[in-house]
């Protein structure tokens, strides 16, 4: 159970139902006004993405099919339909066939219960799991970074976001996840990158990154991306690809050990090389952005927040403002950000209509 640590300014007893289900998880929570949350069940679908390298849109809809009446349930096992305020659902940006089953499930509640219905975009529930958990001081500068986007936004005490700068091209989860894919650590590639990592040479592979000319604070991961299948096509790789995926075959979760144990030195170099390459990249854009808008605080969110060498970059960058990292259970999707994130709409009585729709891209 986890707390609040602002005092909350909405009635302590508000209970909100959030439901996600953007892409490959779905997953309910019920978070109360006093700063708790109650609840939060998470049913991730990775075995059954696993043997295809990355969320397959179509098996992901399937199975919120499967899992959602479930995970509402298990989610609502402290409560009852009566103690409801508000049912809030995650209405974009991602899988439109995903976003649908749940989307379409919290509209059904709503309209049995009649309780009102929030939409939520699911950046900014990764913005609202760190404004849940920490102290943060407005304006913030936002680094919400994840398998689907790496975007930067200036947040104001209203928590209102204006987008300062996003990624031309793919995701820095995505970058990490390709490429790990490509060196046979399975998906999603990011943890295992993170877990290696430590054990290879940050400096043994100059991989390019590009550079924006037009002094924007965008990113671009793709040449990065494209330079690491380079190096990985100039090497002799094929024995080490085999004894990695007879690994996997046979454990969906090898230890650090185990990866180590069909993973020679040279491709840990180029693992710590690439994942230094990319964190250097996040963590330049953190002090010009925050001068630009003049940042109390930085908030760094989604899934890629988890790692470690990033959480540490930051951190040590010395920087004259406090940087907040949500915990881990709130780090990578969940439905409590998206309950969080609920809140001062519920306030403000900003709800939606029974039909409202889905959206793939960030609006
Ligand atoms: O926020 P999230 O669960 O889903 C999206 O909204 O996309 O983020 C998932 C992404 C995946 O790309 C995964 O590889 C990445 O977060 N990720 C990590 C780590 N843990 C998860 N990337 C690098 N290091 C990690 N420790
Ligand atoms: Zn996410």
């Amino acid at each position: 159970m986890q707390f609040c640590n602002q005092v909350p300014q909405w009635p302590m007893a508000t209970r909100i139902l959030g439901i996600e289900s953007s892409c490959d998880e779905t997953a309910a929570a019920v978070v109360e006004g006093s700063g708790k949350i109650l609840s939060s069940v998470v049913a991730s679908q990775l075995a059954a993405h696993a043997k295809y390298g990355g969320v397959v849109p179509e098996i992901a809809s399937r199975e919120h099919g499967r899992a959602i009446v479930p995970v509402v349930q298990a989610a609502m096992s402290g409560s009852t339909w009566s103690d409801l305020s508000a049912i809030a659902v995650t209405e974009g940006p991602g899988l439109i066939g995903s976003l649908l089953v749940g989307a379409t499930y919290a509209k059904s509640l709503s309209y049995a219960l009649a309780l009102p219905l929030i939409g939520v975009n699911h950046v900014e529930g990764h913005i609202h799991a760190v404004i849940w958990e920490q102290p943060v001081q407005f304006p913030a500068l936002a680094l919400v970074v994840s398998g689907g986007h790496t975007h930067l936004f200036s947040v104001a005490e209203s928590y209102e976001l204006r987008l300062l700068g996003r990624t031309r091209d793919d995701a820095a989860g995505e970058a990490f996840d390709k490429v790990g894919k490509l060196f046979g650590f399975g998906y999603p590639g990011g943890p295992v990158i993170d877990m290696l990592a430590p054990y290879g040479n940050e400096k043994a592979v100059r991989f390019p990154i590009a550079k924006l000319k037009d002094g924007s604070l965008d990113f671009s991961f793709s040449g990065l991306k494209t330079a690491a299948l380079r190096w990985f096509e100039a090497q002799d790789i094929a024995d080490e690809l085999a004894d990695r995926y007879e690994l996997l075959s046979s454990n969906p979760h090898p230890s650090a050990e185990e990866w180590l144990q069909v993973t020679p030195q040279r491709t840990l170099d180029a693992v710590a090389s690439f994942q230094r390459t990319i964190i250097t990249e996040l963590v330049s854009r953190l002090r010009p952005s925050a001068e630009e808008i003049g940042a109390k605080s930085i908030i760094v969110s989604g899934g890629v927040a988890c790692n470690r060498g990033l959480r540490d970059a930051a951190q040590r960058m010395g920087l004259p403002i406090p940087i907040y990292f949500p915990s881990p259970a709130l780090s990578t999707d969940n439905a409590a950000m998206i309950a969080a994130a609920a809140f001062p709409k519920f306030r403000r009585g900003e709800f939606a209509g029974l039909d409202m729709p889905v959206y793939s891209q960030l609006r």
